[in-house]
């Protein structure tokens, strides 16, 4: 097969209503989309990004009518959170509604869902009478794309069509919460801050668990796997110049916040030290380095706050042994 990246939205609606997949932009990283309805549709993600199948998928919708059609009823807060943040970076893990097929939902009775803010993901949603399910557009376990250029690198030969909405401006995937036993817990930190989150709700999102990020994985969503947004290349996070001293004589790639060090790879992800822009430009970082001709990629810990929570929790995994 061979693959297309291009800019024409009838292009993508035609191969999308004929049941094929077709790579999308949204603001924070591409998917790989099919209508979410249709579970022949849907397999075709599963088996091009061999992705597990007990993995659930989010289903973006285009408009909040469609919110209908694919949950059951709004907990406490929901409402408030898709007026402040949708079209955004934020999904939320509610009750489905049967109809919604269990390829999407990996046979769980919640789906998450939410409405992208790229605008020609909502126009092409727009062109379409139903939603999208789409993870990220990348073979399972490795780093997200946040160009169609990165899709066509790894996924080109197997996806039809790729519509290009350029470089992704969030940069990392979108946070995720979910109403389990009466309360709101993070699943994923991403691209809305859990403080802001937080402000919205007035209550602290419940966060327990042993582990280092202080987000529990919670156990019917086995998606959040230790390691994953993983580099083939070894991966090392914590204070670079420990680091440095302990990789002395390796070829360094090295990704900072805004400080340039003198080494093989430097990847600045921002001079001016702004958590967002550091964001946007992480996973390419990554892809760049693993590219390249280094030994190891050392990383720096973000301040864990902000958008530094999302990718603090996306270096962790990238480090994770696998
Ligand atoms: O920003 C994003 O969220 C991107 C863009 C394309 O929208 N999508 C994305 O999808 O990152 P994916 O599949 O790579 O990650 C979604 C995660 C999965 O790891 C899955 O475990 C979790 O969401 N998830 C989906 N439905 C769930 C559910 N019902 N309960 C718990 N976790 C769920
Ligand atoms: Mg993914």
């Amino acid at each position: 097969m061979s693959t297309r990246i291009g800019t024409y939205l009838s292009t993508a609606a035609d191969l999308l209503r004929g049941g094929d997949i077709v790579a999308i932009p949204t603001e924070t990283v591409y998917g790989l989309a099919a209508d979410a309805f249709n579970p022949e549709a849907v397999l075709k993600i599963f088996t091009t990004k061999a992705r597990p199948s007990f993995d659930p998928l989010i289903v973006h919708i285009g408009r909040m009518e469609q919110l209908g059609c694919v949950v059951l009823e709004l907990p406490e807060g929901a409402e408030r959170m898709m007026n402040v943040f949708w079209p955004g970076p934020l999904t939320l893990v509610l009750p489905k509604r049967p109809e919604v097929p269990d390829i999407v939902t990996s046979g769980l009775d919640t789906v998450g869902v939410r409405m992208p803010a790229h605008p020609m993901a909502l126009e092409l949603l727009s062109n379409l009478d139903f939603p999208l399910a789409a993870p990220s557009a990348n073979p399972f376990g490795y780093v997200s794309p946040t160009t169609a250029q990165h899709v066509a690198d790894q996924l080109g030969e197997r996806i039809p069509y790729i519509l290009d909405g350029g470089a992704c401006n969030v940069g990392v995937e979108s946070t995720i919460i979910g109403w389990e036993a009466g309360e709101w817990r993070l699943y994923r930190p991403g691209g809305v801050p859990v403080e802001a989150i937080e402000r919205v709700l007035g209550v602290s999102l419940s966060t327990a668990g042993g582990d280092p990020s202080g987000v529990e994985v919670p156990v019917q969503a086995p998606g959040m796997l230790e390691s994953h947004y993983a580099p083939r290349k070894p991966v090392q996070v914590g204070d670079l110049d420990e680091l440095l001293k302990a990789h002395n004589g390796q070829r360094i790639g090295m990704i900072s916040f805004s400080k340039t060090y003198p080494v093989h790879r430097s990847e600045v992800l921002s001079p001016s030290s702004d958590l967002k822009e550091a964001a946007q430009k992480l996973f390419a970082a990554l892809r760049m380095l693993d590219a390249s001709d280094c030994d190891v990629i050392l990383a720096e810990r973000f301040p864990e706050e902000g958008l530094g929570r999302a990718i603090n929790d996306r270096l962790r995994r990238a480090a994770a042994k696998r």
